[in-house]
């Protein structure tokens, strides 16, 4: 399926949105939420990887850069932009599998609840949240979302994590360990460890800044919660 590329190899991707690409599956049709510069689909799209997607984005700009990588790569016959605020403006017989990378867990989760037609088994959603993991964690599992794969990455000197996601319409428990750490409690991969020890710094200086300021039952409520997460040994 290589198609003629006047550049002879696809756009480069780095290890997250690399990750974020092999969740994707093969001949989909892809619709990918906040593309910016469209390298994903730009990619997946020169490696004959998908049917077509819908690159789409809530600003002007961001989709004049996606059209000038679309064309740079000859894959317009593939990758289409739109101007999307989430996915209130694409079809969803576009979008069997939905990437939202590169943006806050609570953006994401908001735009998930309001687009009914992801509430289907045959979709898949490949999140990747920039911040607030832990509340779409929290969103998928209150909304019937069950997280099928998780997976960390290293990307630059920062730690990631990309979420395969499967609308089953059974509601989750979210404990406080699940909601921090996700499956990558179950995970022993090095990219896994370092995304747990970046979890457990961030609660710790939290406690501590708590504990400085006198507020010893928040940091007693965030130390539960930490010791939670520092059971990888068991
Ligand atoms: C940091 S970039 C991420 C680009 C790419 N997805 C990645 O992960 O490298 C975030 C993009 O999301 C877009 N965005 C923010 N809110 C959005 C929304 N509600 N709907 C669609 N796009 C949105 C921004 O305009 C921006 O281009």
């Amino acid at each position: 399926m290589e198609r003629d590329n006047p550049h002879r190899f696809p756009a480069p991707l780095d290890n997250r949105l690399r990750l974020c690409a092999s969740f994707v599956r093969d001949g989909t049709r892809l619709a990918d939420v906040g593309t910016d510069h469209a390298y994903l689909p730009v990619n997946l799209a020169c490696r004959g990887k998908i049917l077509s997607a819908v690159a789409c984005d809530v600003r002007k700009g961001p989709l004049e850069n996606a059209r000038a990588n679309i064309l740079r790569f000859n894959v317009e016959d593939k990758v289409k932009t739109l101007l999307s605020d989430g996915l209130d403006e694409v079809d969803p017989d576009d979008a069997l599998d939905i990437v939202m990378a590169g943006m806050g867990g609570e953006l994401i989760a908001d735009i998930i609840g309001r687009t009914q037609w992801l509430y289907d088994e045959s979709r898949r959603l490949i999140l990747q949240p920039m911040t607030r993991a832990g509340t779409l964690r929290s969103f998928l599992c209150g909304s019937g979302f069950r997280i099928v794969r998780e997976k960390a990455c290293l990307s630059g000197r920062k730690c990631y994590s990309v979420m395969l996601c499967v609308y089953d319409g059974k509601k989750r428990e979210c404990d406080h360990r699940f909601e921090y750490i996700g499956m990558l409690g179950e995970d022993d991969s090095p990219e896994a460890r370092a995304y747990i020890d970046m979890i457990m710094s961030k609660l710790k200086r939290k406690i501590n800044g708590l504990r400085q300021s006198g507020k010893e039952n928040e940091a007693a409520y965030y130390q539960d919660i930490y010791n939670s997460i520092d059971r990888r040994e068991d």
